[in-house]
């Protein structure tokens, strides 16, 4: 028997919806998850919040809310109703509206700089950004070149980023190996000035984290869709989001631009500041360097190596 438990954040806030959740009391693994979409959840939210009752119908006919005086029940095809009282439901889902309200960010669909046709066509888009024909210099197309000189910044020239390598490092990201190939990664491309600076914060004061580029590197889980327990999931995402962010990061470096890997983040600041339910894993800020430098001394190779 499934007891209700909270409403929540869906896994990406720009959704702008909610996920019901019931767990069994029984056991901490089982739950049930109803997602609302945002005109479910304005719906739901008319009936609660008139202190009235009625029937929800949820988009696409997934199934139904009925909110009755005392019980309210969720009917979702296919499976046994979930029931809640009316009166926690209205708590913790009025409580969710308020809180959702503050602190909501949109997120825009990201549009990258390249014009081309049919983005559909799988791959088509990556390998127009990845391999385009550019005048640029800087661009260092010998991958060892750029591991032996690549060096972090902390300070970043005002100089703009040129939109086709923002490009270029975004498709990097994509680019990645990944557990099962399911991408249990996302990544938060960060513009919005405000956020960055509650980024600056989450980030203990780091004041380099305001930095022209910022891509706020999260894992997903629930996209990696192999039968394997929970803990095993959730390490292929963190494996998943490093690798992706390390992918970015020498890519900047091919570009001529520098970066510095955050890891010293609280998480849920930053989860807070940019609007996802996600946990985060790194922060990568990018920009010119005001100074380009040597890299960074390293171990003898021969005592980091262990031939077994
Ligand atoms: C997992 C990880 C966490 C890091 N966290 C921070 C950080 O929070 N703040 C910071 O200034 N640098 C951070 N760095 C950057 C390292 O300090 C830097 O990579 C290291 O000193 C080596 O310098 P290099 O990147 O120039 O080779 C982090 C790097 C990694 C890989």
């Amino acid at each position: 028997m499934y007891e209700f438990a909270k409403v929540d954040y869906p896994y990406v806030k720009k959704d702008n919806g909610c996920r019901l959740v019931w767990t069994d009391p029984h056991d901490n693994d089982k739950e049930k998850v109803i997602y609302l979409t945002q005109d479910d959840l304005s719906h739901l939210h008319t009936v609660l919040s008139q202190k009235s009752t009625g029937r929800v119908t949820l988009e696409d006919n997934a199934g139904s809310i009925i909110v009755n005086e005392s019980e309210s029940s969720f009917n979702i095809k296919g499976d046994k109703p979930l029931t809640v009282k009316t009166s926690v439901l209205a708590e913790k889902f009025l409580k969710f509206i308020e809180d959702h309200d503050k602190v909501i960010i949109k997120c825009t669909e990201y549009v990258p700089s390249q014009k081309i046709g049919e983005v559909d066509v799988k791959n088509k888009l990556l390998s127009a950004i990845l391999t385009s024909e550019t005048k640029e210099d800087k661009l260092d197309t010998d991958l060892f070149h750029v591991m032996a000189t690549r060096r972090s910044t902390r300070k970043f020239a005002e100089k703009q980023i040129e939109d086709w390598k923002i490009d270029r490092v975004l498709a990097a990201a994509d680019t990645a190996p990944t557990a099962g190939n399911f991408q249990g990664f996302e990544v938060f491309y960060v513009k919005d000035e405000k956020v960055k600076e509650m980024l600056v914060k989450a980030a203990n004061n780091q004041p380099y984290v305001n930095a022209p580029l910022v891509l706020v590197f999260c894992k997903n889980p629930s996209r990696v869709k192999l039968n394997f327990p929970p803990e095993t999931l959730a390490k292929f995402a963190i494996q998943d989001a490093t690798i992706a962010c390390a992918y970015s990061q020498l890519a900047a470096s091919a570009l001529g631009l520098s970066s510095i890997w955050i890891g010293m983040i609280d998480e849920q600041k930053v989860m807070d500041a940019i609007g996802t339910n996600l946990r985060p894993s790194s922060i990568l800020c990018i920009g010119y360097p005001v100074q380009k430098r040597n890299p960074r001394p390293r171990r003898n190779l021969k005592d980091l190596i262990h031939v077994i």
